[in-house]
């Protein structure tokens, strides 16, 4: 048994099934036990869609504006920040709800708002995707083992004199100790489609760039990039409505890119076919043959001659 429900003594080194076709070893990920709902203090300005069953729907622009552009970067940086906090936490040993309240903590003594809790109904403060999780994990009891690999992903949600609030969201895969040599390929090759697809923004040129670019890099490492997960603008919206494909999906996602506009890219790369199932929980996206899979994310800003990522610590 790979993955425990409850921490062992001394973090174990289980046996694991035989490797995928790619080398990696296959993925045999249940799930955890989800441990109860973390509090944010009264202070902390919530987004309007906790407590309801889904987000209003965002009819602004996707071009933000200075002030509220002013007010993200600081959003972002504190999700950067979060983020690096909680990689610190990843060794072998840890659980991923105690990921979670690593990454809550941060957030709510910088006075953010964790946006993925209640968003959706979805129980946690962060993500933790392990090996053959593309996407939405929930935190829960699993215990992380050496050779693992996590992706965390935390968005801020933050409130600044008043003004409307604004998100901050990023994702990165880290790897639990010492990792195969495949695996570490993967989380490279991912890493490097989000900076390929983050330099393909030009002002002028289609969303659908952004896709081709990161499919093309994937593909060129015999790897997969998932089409079905996007990236998203974003701003006083966690979702704004505007989808920044992740695969070649021309005519499709023509959306011409317009400085100031402020979105995500967060390339789901697999090691074999991107194609995935979903456990019951309505949210654990997982890869369909149960290879690895990694992710990584920034938030960005389009500037007159490409972008600006915001999501740095
Ligand atoms: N942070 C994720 C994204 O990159 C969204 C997570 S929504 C959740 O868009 F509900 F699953 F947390
Ligand atoms: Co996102
Ligand atoms: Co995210």
């Amino acid at each position: 048994m790979s993955h425990m429900q409850t921490p062992p003594l001394a973090p174990a080194s289980p046996p694991r099934r035989s490797g995928g076709d790619a080398g990696a070893p296959l993925g045999d990920l249940v799930p955890g036990a989800v441990g109860p709902r973390r509090s944010v203090p009264a202070s902390i300005a919530r987004p309007e869609y906790v407590g309801r069953d889904a987000p209003a729907a965002y009819t602004g622009s996707h071009v933000t504006d200075d002030a509220t552009l002013a007010r993200m970067r600081v959003a972002c940086r504190l999700a950067a920040r979060a983020l690096a906090a909680v990689g610190d936490a990843v060794v072998p040993g840890v659980t991923t709800d105690e990921l979670d309240r690593v990454g809550h903590e941060f957030l709510v003594a910088a006075g953010a708002y964790p946006s993925t809790l209640g968003y959706r109904h979805f129980p946690k403060s962060l993500c933790t995707s392990v090996n053959e999780v593309v996407c939405h994990g929930i935190p829960d009891s699993t215990v992380l083992v050496e050779g693992d690999i996590v992706n965390v992903d935390i968005t801020a949600f933050l409130v600044v004199d008043g003004a409307p609030g604004v998100h901050g969201d990023t994702n990165a895969t880290f790897a639990v100790g010492q990792v195969d040599p495949v695996s570490e390929r993967l989380i490279t090759v991912a890493r490097e489609c989000m900076e390929r697809g983050i330099d393909a923004v030009r002002p002028g040129r289609r969303v659908n760039v952004i896709g081709r670019v990161i499919e093309k890099h994937a593909r060129r490492a015999g790897f997969g990039s998932v089409r079905e997960f996007t990236g998203h603008g974003i701003s006083t919206a966690f979702h704004s409505g505007l989808v920044i494909p992740h695969v070649d999906s021309a005519p499709e996602h023509d959306d011409v890119i317009e400085p100031g506009m402020t979105f995500t890219v967060e390339p789901m790369i697999t090691l074999g076919p991107p194609t995935w199932t979903m456990w019951d929980d309505g949210w654990t996206v997982l890869t369909a043959d149960r290879q690895r899979t990694a992710q990584f994310e920034h938030t960005l800003v389009v500037t007159d001659t490409g972008a600006e990522v915001l999501t740095i610590a």
